[in-house]
């Protein structure tokens, strides 16, 4: 694993973009598995900004997203599609048909994330995923758990992420309890993994992330696994393992 220490979440999301941005020009036609969530908002904004400039294209990405609340409409505001929407694909020129979010309004769930992989692995699975991390842990929405599961799944929501997220609802009451979410198994099919975190509060994720034991109890633990993982964070996040003397660049 690769480790970018940035100051802080500007120079994060700045750095967090060039790796998408690289990606992208070596490889214009390349498949994206995309996150939401606040950490990566100032990367997409850095990537609208550039395509903007003239200086990137998403003519020929297709993109796939990690996951979507169960029975959040595509514009409901805090579905992961109107999220995508607003603070990614609106603003740049990837074609709509190559974007995909899971269908939260899917009459069967199970049809809908059986057909999820099938798609993912028709396209040869991404050449970059980018991901969060949830403060326990999580990738996409695979929660700390007894095994990692590998397949897309529906997934009952912790209550520390219910929490965690209750500031984007008018209330915790209004967050959904369950979420269609990317397996283990296609994030680490991944050629290549970029997480991002910022803040003191992703810092024992990271830590666990990064040097803890490799269990389904920190699910992000898996990326130890992974051949090819970049994590570029700010101070405040890696203070942890800043502090265990694991070497960083940057
Ligand atoms: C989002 C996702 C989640 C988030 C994680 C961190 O698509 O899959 O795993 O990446 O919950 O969220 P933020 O960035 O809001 O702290």
């Amino acid at each position: 694993m690769r480790i970018y220490m940035e100051k802080d979440y500007e120079a994060m999301s700045r750095r967090a973009a060039q790796v998408i941005a690289a990606e992208i020009t070596h490889n214009p036609a390349c498949v994206l598995g995309l996150a939401t969530g606040s950490t990566p908002v100032g990367a997409y904004r850095y990537l609208a900004d550039w395509y903007r400039q003239g200086q990137l294209s998403f003519k020929e990405v297709r993109s796939v997203n990690l996951d979507e609340y169960k029975g959040l409409a595509p514009d409901h505001d805090q579905s992961y599609r109107y999220f995508m929407q607003h603070n990614l694909f609106n603003h740049v020129d990837i074609l709509p048909e190559n974007t995909q979010v899971p269908d939260g309004l899917a009459p069967d769930p199970a049809g809908e994330c059986a057909r999820y992989d099938a798609y993912i692995r028709s396209l040869g699975y991404a050449h970059l995923q980018l991901l969060g991390l949830g403060r326990n842990g999580h990738i996409g929405f695979n929660e700390p758990g007894d095994s990692f599961v590998k397949e897309t799944h529906v997934v009952d929501l912790t209550q520390s992420t219910i929490d965690a997220n209750a500031r984007f609802f008018a209330s915790a009451d209004d967050v959904p309890r369950q979420a269609l979410t990317m397996g283990i198994g296609c994030i680490m099919a991944a050629r290549r993994v970029l997480v991002v975190a910022s803040g003191a509060d992703k810092a024992d994720a990271v830590y666990n992330t990064v040097c803890g034991p490799i269990v389904p109890g920190c699910p992000g633990s898996i990326l130890q696994l992974h051949p090819d993982v970049v994590l570029v964070a700010d101070e405040a996040a890696l203070s942890k393992v800043t502090a265990a003397g694991v070497p960083v660049c940057g």
